[in-house]
């Protein structure tokens, strides 16, 4: 994309319409379009981290929150995302402009929470770049749902910052520790990369 923006603005062309072969027409304010694709095809790292989840009975949920409030008080911007409340093209949207992806799911029949899994393989599709992030989640007796996420994030160059969090049913004060600890790392790596 970087490369075919640099040409067309090297031809020196002016366009009124941009007709995708997918999505909207764009007929007005053309110039803002392909400057804000210019700036979402760089990638840069920010310090905003999504906290993608899903939850059944709230454990996974209540380590997001955990993991939320470490991102914030590391210096991050965290925007929780709760797939019950937030389709995956939102989430899309606010990966474009964020520097970490941390994704949590609830084990369910030996995997992850079919919300999970729809919106990790959309996302991965996109081919987003320059994130960090982590896996999180509540399990009850096997517990696959973190490492299939690790593996989800490994698929996506995603630089992973350990294993992750997970914990048997209810978290725990521990748990909460870990999750808030979770985010702080995760804070503190968005700060050397925003800053270098
Ligand atoms: C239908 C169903 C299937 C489940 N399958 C598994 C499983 O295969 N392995 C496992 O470790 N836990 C399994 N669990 C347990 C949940 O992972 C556990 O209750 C977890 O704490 C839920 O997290 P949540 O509160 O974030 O929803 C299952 C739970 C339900 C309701």
């Amino acid at each position: 994309v970087r490369k075919l923006i640099e040409r067309v603005q090297k031809l020196g062309l002016t366009f009124e319409t941009i007709a995708p072969d997918h999505g909207p027409i764009w007929r007005k304010d053309v110039g803002r379009m392909v400057g804000a694709y210019a700036s979402w095809a760089e990638q840069k790292p920010t310090k905003k981290a999504v906290v993608l989840y899903d939850s059944m009975w709230g454990s996974t949920e209540r380590m997001a929150r955990a993991i939320a409030e470490g991102l914030a008080e590391g210096g991050a911007t965290p925007r929780l995302l709760c797939l019950k409340a937030h389709h995956r093209s939102d989430v899309a949207t606010e990966i474009l402009d964020a520097g970490a992806l941390l994704v949590g799911s609830p084990t369910l029949n030996n995997g992850l929470f079919p919300t999970l899994a729809d919106a990790m393989t959309y996302l991965k599709g996109l081919k987003p770049r320059n994130l960090v992030g982590a896996a999180f989640g509540s399990y009850g007796w096997s517990g696959e749902s973190v490492r299939h996420l690790n593996a989800m994030l490994d698929d996506m160059c995603v630089e992973r910052l350990g294993d992750g969090v997970k914990v048997q049913y209810v978290p725990d004060e521990s748990t909460f520790s870990a999750c808030h600890a979770l985010g702080m790392d995760v804070a503190g790596r968005l700060a050397e990369l925003v800053e270098t």
